[in-house]
């Protein structure tokens, strides 16, 4: 409790330079808003979801509350529920995961590759193969683009195809990041994204669904829509969800839509720089994207091997008035995730150990400076 206030407190009087931040386009949002002045409201989701879609090679796309709803609304599309098993990445934020257990399935974690940081296809192959049975088979695959570096989609779609699985693309991390020229969340059978306050493309909140399968689009707009049938009187035939987009967050949406290649640019600006300056450094790396993927670098993560002691450097940074983040701490070491089977090979653990993330906007210059001295 005490660490907690102390971290608020940081925040508030001593970080100067946040971790991941845009500036806000009051005027932006102001001229969006006068737009819809005298016009249906729910007409904002809709042109969000049209520009959207525009960005992603003109998908269906439907717009929702949050990214974890959109994951949600995934799982609910492909029927996973009670009992079922689902491949989930450990090294991943919580938001991952949480949605299986809220349908009542069971996560099977697969640890990472060094290449991508990513759900390793080879363990991914090994679960694949060993929950394979009638009564304990994996029914879906959540792959997650960790800081916006894709993941080895195709060896991952070849291993699903082989298996019949679906599987669900996490991009809440990688908008503006492209798999073999197409965007990330467009390769998988369901992709998902996220706008909340610190992602790149920002709508303070939000988030995104895309499939090409239409009765899985159909599905979770009834499902977000607290499921209410098309009928002119209230009737319902099952429990939905309140998971549709507001139609502000839509309109701060639309303001960054019009920016995004230019915000997704900044940022792998920002993340060259501080690579070139690591480059020569034998003890700093990062992720890669395979050949012919482009990483949108969401958060400048780098990895200080642990003769640097990297949680010094973090400490560090922080008493100098940059806000870190460490590398996500391993799910299956949670108290309450660590009963689920594990496909490990302990490369989470590592990067939970060395993985530090730097401002990714303002103060990012400031930052390589003070990490000159430190390194
Ligand atoms: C990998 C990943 N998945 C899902 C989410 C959930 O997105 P949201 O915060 O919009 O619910 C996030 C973001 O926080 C994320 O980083």
């Amino acid at each position: 409790m005490l660490d907690f206030i102390i971290k608020k407190l940081l925040l508030k009087y001593v970080l100067k330079h946040p971790l991941s931040y845009n500036q806000i386009d009051i005027q932006g949002l102001h001229d969006v808003l006068l737009n819809y002045q005298h016009r249906n409201h729910e007409e904002i989701v809709f042109d969000f979801e049209k520009a959207t879609s525009s960005q992603l090679l003109n998908r269906p796309v439907v717009a929702v509350s949050s990214g974890t709803a959109a994951l949600h609304l995934a799982l609910a599309a492909l029927n996973i529920g009670a009992g079922d098993l689902v491949a989930v990445p450990t090294f991943s934020y919580v938001a991952s995961v949480n949605p299986v257990l809220y349908t009542g399935a069971k996560p099977v974690w697969i640890d990472s590759e060094e290449t991508t940081w990513n759900i390793c296809p080879e363990l991914l192959a090994k679960a694949l193969k060993k929950f394979n049975t009638k009564s304990k088979r994996i029914k879906a695959i959540i792959v997650v683009h960790n800081y916006g570096v894709p993941a080895n989609m195709k060896e991952i779609m070849a291993l699903a195809k082989r298996y019949a699985v679906p599987v669900i693309e996490d991009a809440a991390e990688a908008w503006g990041a492209s798999i073999n020229g197409r965007p990330c969340g467009s390769v998988g059978d369901i992709g998902v994204f996220s706008f909340n306050s610190n992602k790149t493309v920002t709508a303070f909140g939000g988030g995104l669904l895309t499939t090409l399968n239409s009765k899985w689009e159909k599905r979770t707009r009834f499902l977000a829509s607290q499921a209410r049938l098309p009928k002119s009187f209230y009737l319902f035939d099952e429990a939905g969800f309140n998971y549709r987009m507001s139609p502000l967050t839509a309109a701060y949406g639309l303001v960054q839509m019009k920016q995004s290649q230019h915000l997704v640019v900044k940022r792998q600006e920002i993340f060259t720089r501080y690579s070139q300056a690591f480059k020569n450094h034998p003890k700093i790396s990062w992720a890669h994207p395979l050949e012919g993927d482009v990483a949108s670098r969401w958060l400048s993560a780098f990895r200080f091997g642990t003769s640097l002691i990297p949680q010094k450097i973090a400490q560090s940074l922080e008493n100098a008035g940059f806000e870190v983040r460490r590398g996500w701490n391993p799910l299956h070491t949670m108290k309450h995730l660590s009963a689920y089977p594990a496909i490990n090979s302990n490369l989470s653990e590592r990067l939970f150990q060395e993985v530090i993330c730097l401002p990714s906007g303002a103060g990012s210059e400031q930052c390589l400076n003070a990490l000159r001295e430190l390194i």
